[in-house]
C-alpha cells in the first residue's frame, strides 16, 4: 500500500477526461494533474520539443512532487515522449496509446477502425504501429483533426463551426465505413456529442480516458502501490499558464470545481 500521489500531465485540459476516470474508479487516490498551458498546443509542435517538455513535466512530478506513478494524459506525449519517460523515470509511467488501441480493436465487430487526434499523434505513427503490432488484420483509418483541441481550449464544445469542421475532417473516416472510432486526443471526449452525430448513431466512440484509467488501477493493484486511506483523496491542480482561466474553464469540463489552481513557472527550474 502507498499513499503517495499519481502524477498525471497534459498540455491543457484534455488530461482532465483521463482524470475524471481515474477519480471515478480510485477516489481515495491523491492526484497531482499538471496542465502546460503556458507551452499547449502540443500536436502542431515537433516531437522532440513535445519530448523535452514531457521529460520536464515528468521529472518535476517525481523529484519535487514525490508522485508514485505517472500517467501521460497527453496522446501528442504518449507518441512522442513515453519510452523516452519509461527509460529515465525511476516510477511506473503510463501512456494512452496502448490501453487505447486495445479498447478500439474490443470495441470492433467490422474490422474496420479510426483513430484522430492531433497533426503530432497521427503524423508519428504510434497508432498506425500499435494497431498493426495488437492485431495486423484489422483495417485501419487515420485522421489529424487540427483545431479540435482549440475549440476544447476556448471552451466551446458544441456549435455550428465545430460541427462543419468535423464533417470535413471526419469524411475519410465515414467514406472507410469504420464502425468503431477511437478519440487520441484526450480533448475529444468532450467534443463527442459533434463526433457522434458526424459520423452516426451506429459508429462506437472509444475514449483512451477510461481504458487508460483501468490499466492505472491495474497497474497499483499489481504492484502493490494503491493507496490504502477510505475516503476522498487531495486533488492539487498546476497550470503553467493562466491560472484563472485553467480554473474556469477546467472547473467547467471537468463538471467540478477544481478549487484552488497553483501557478508553475518553469523557468525557477531551469
Ligand atoms: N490533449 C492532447 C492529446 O491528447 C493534445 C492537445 C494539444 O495539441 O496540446 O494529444
Amino acid at each position: 500500500m502507498d499513499e503517495r500521489a499519481i502524477g498525471m500531465f497534459d498540455s491543457g485540459f484534455g488530461g482532465l477526461s483521463v482524470a475524471r476516470a481515474l477519480i471515478d474508479l480510485a477516489p481515495n487516490e491523491d492526484i497531482v494533474y499538471v496542465g502546460d498551458t503556458g507551452r499547449y498546443p502540443y500536436g502542431p509542435r515537433p516531437l522532440g520539443e513535445v519530448r523535452d517538455y514531457s521529460l520536464q513535466i515528468a521529472d518535476w512530478l517525481a523529484d519535487d512532487c514525490g508522485v508514485k506513478i505517472i500517467v501521460v494524459a497527453c496522446n501528442t506525449a504518449s507518441a512522442a515522449a513515453l519510452d523516452l519517460l519509461q527509460s529515465k523515470i525511476d516510477v511506473p509511467v503510463v501512456g494512452v496509446i496502448e490501453p487505447g488501441s486495445r479498447a478500439l480493436l474490443k470495441a470492433t465487430q467490422s474490422g474496420r477502425v479510426g483513430v484522430i487526434g492531433t497533426v503530432g499523434t497521427i503524423s508519428s505513427g504510434a497508432y498506425q504501429r500499435e494497431v498493426a503490432d495488437l492485431d495486423p488484420e484489422k483495417h485501419l483509418t487515420c485522421a489529424a483533426c487540427p483545431g479540435f483541441v482549440e475549440f476544447v481550449e476556448r471552451g466551446e464544445v458544441e456549435s455550428e463551426q465545430l460541427a462543419v469542421l468535423a464533417e470535413r475532417l471526419l469524411a475519410p473516416l465515414k467514406e472507410a465505413r469504420i464502425d468503431s472510432l477511437l478519440l487520441g486526443c484526450t480533448h475529444y471526449p468532450f467534443l463527442s456529442r459533434t463526433l457522434l452525430e458526424v459520423m452516426g448513431r451506429d459508429v462506437v466512440l472509444v475514449s483512451s480516458a477510461d481504458e487508460t484509467a483501468f490499466e492505472v488501477r491495474r497497474i497499483l493493484n499489481e504492484s502493490g502501490l494503491a493507496a490504502a486511506r477510505k475516503g476522498i483523496g487531495k486533488k492539487a491542480f498546476y497550470s503553467s499558464g493562466d491560472t484563472r482561466w485553467f480554473h474556469d474553464m477546467g472547473s467547467m469540463l471537468f463538471g467540478e470545481d477544481l478549487g484552488e489552481v497553483i501557478p508553475l513557472r518553469w523557468e525557477d527550474y531551469e
